[in-house]
């Protein structure tokens, strides 16, 4: 069977950095105590009237097809994660999907969280393999800084999330040693409310009305305990079950890029599965924790500096919201 590869990477963040001291001025909080518990230095947030997830997008797509070579009347379909769509209705495959010269292709949204990327690049692997699409846009893109509760009672998770988009667009591999090996896939949704974001939900006789809004029902919530308690066990769980599947050593991996949820969980993994410094990749000192954008950017970045070569074995893994969690494993 035909395997599906990244023909090319590409990301875009928005131009306002937000730095521990901004957020120090709306909350109670400070730059060490959010630095020792999440690595992160400084984010991205968008800026109204300037950036939509669409137009982030817009321009990661740019990006990663001129880096595959290709103009977008050539791609077959979109596969569109993300949790924070410029619409209610409709998604946000379709709004990109008119930003560019693609043609009436199909678009698809995907809202598994911080796992979407993953998701999304398993569901445009098995339309390559398939052979019923030759070329599939994954694109991950948010911005979360709009459902942040910037006081201090939203203070633990509004450190954390950030804005940003990144794409890759996924063809046929030439080679037998090239391509993605295998996407693993995984939901217990028992702890769907210890990440989650209730309202403008559809089960209520009113969406939207003055008191929901008073009760701050529309902010991103989570328990971070539970998350951090859980993420640890499940990304591990799911890279050993990504290489036990290939018969491979965690040794075998050239660069493994987490899903950036937080600098500590990802040391924990790097420590677990002894990797050097040089094999894993992160950028959450800078770049925040934007959900489905985080794996498409840290990509993007690491393709840039030279850290990914052809032929590299690449191992990504994702955990978050749902629960979800997923990894791929593929040779660059
Ligand atoms: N600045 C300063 N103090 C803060 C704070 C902030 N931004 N957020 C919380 N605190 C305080 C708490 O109020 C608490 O104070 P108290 O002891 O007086 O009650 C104290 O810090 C410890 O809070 P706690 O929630 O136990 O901290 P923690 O060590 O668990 O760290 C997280 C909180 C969110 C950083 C941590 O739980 C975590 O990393 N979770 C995983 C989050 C994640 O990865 N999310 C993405 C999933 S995709």
């Amino acid at each position: 069977m035909r395997k599906s590869r990244i023909l090319g990477v590409g990301h875009y963040v928005p131009s306002k950095v937000v730095t521990n001291d901004d957020l120090a001025e709306m909350m109670d909080t400070n730059h060490e105590w959010i630095v020792e518990r999440t690595g992160i230095q400084s984010r991205h947030w968008f800026t109204p009237g300037e950036d939509t997830v669409t137009s982030m997008a817009k321009e990661a797509t740019v990006m990663a097809l001129d880096r595959a070579g290709l103009e977008a009347h050539e791609i077959d379909f979109i596969v569109f994660a993300t949790i924070t769509p410029d619409y209610f209705i409709p998604g946000n495959g379709v709004l990109l999907q008119r930003e560019l010269n693609f043609g009436n292709i199909g678009a698809l949204d995907i809202r598994n969280a911080c796992s979407g990327f993953i998701y999304g690049l398993s569901v445009a692997d098995q339309f390559i393999k398939t052979g019923m699409y030759n070329k599939v846009l994954v694109v991950g893109a948010e911005i979360q800084s709009s459902a942040l509760d910037k006081s201090d009672e939203g203070r633990s998770s509004s450190v954390i999330f950030a804005d940003g988009a990144g794409a890759v667009v996924l063809g046929a591999a030439e080679a037998d040693h090239q391509g993605i090996l295998s996407t693993h896939l995984h939901s217990e949704g028992a702890y769907a409310e210890e990440l989650y974001c209730k309202d403008p939900g559809s089960s209520r006789e009113t969406r939207l009305s003055p008191d929901l809004i008073n009760s701050g029902s529309f902010f991103l919530k989570m328990n971070g305990n539970a998350v951090f308690k859980h993420a640890v066990v499940r990304f591990m769980e799911v890279i050993e079950e990504a290489l036990s599947h290939n018969q491979l050593d965690k040794s075998a991996i050239d660069l493994l890029v987490p899903h950036q949820a937080n600098l500590r969980i990802s040391q924990y993994i790097q420590q677990k599965l002894e990797l050097p410094d040089d094999k894993v990749f992160n950028n959450i000192m800078d770049k925040g924790n934007t959900t489905a954008a985080t794996i498409p950017i840290a990509l993007s970045e690491a393709w840039e500096q030279g850290k990914i070569k052809e032929g590299d074995l690449v191992c990504l893994a994702a955990f978050g919201s749902g629960f979800t969690w997923a990894s791929a494993l593929l040779y660059w």
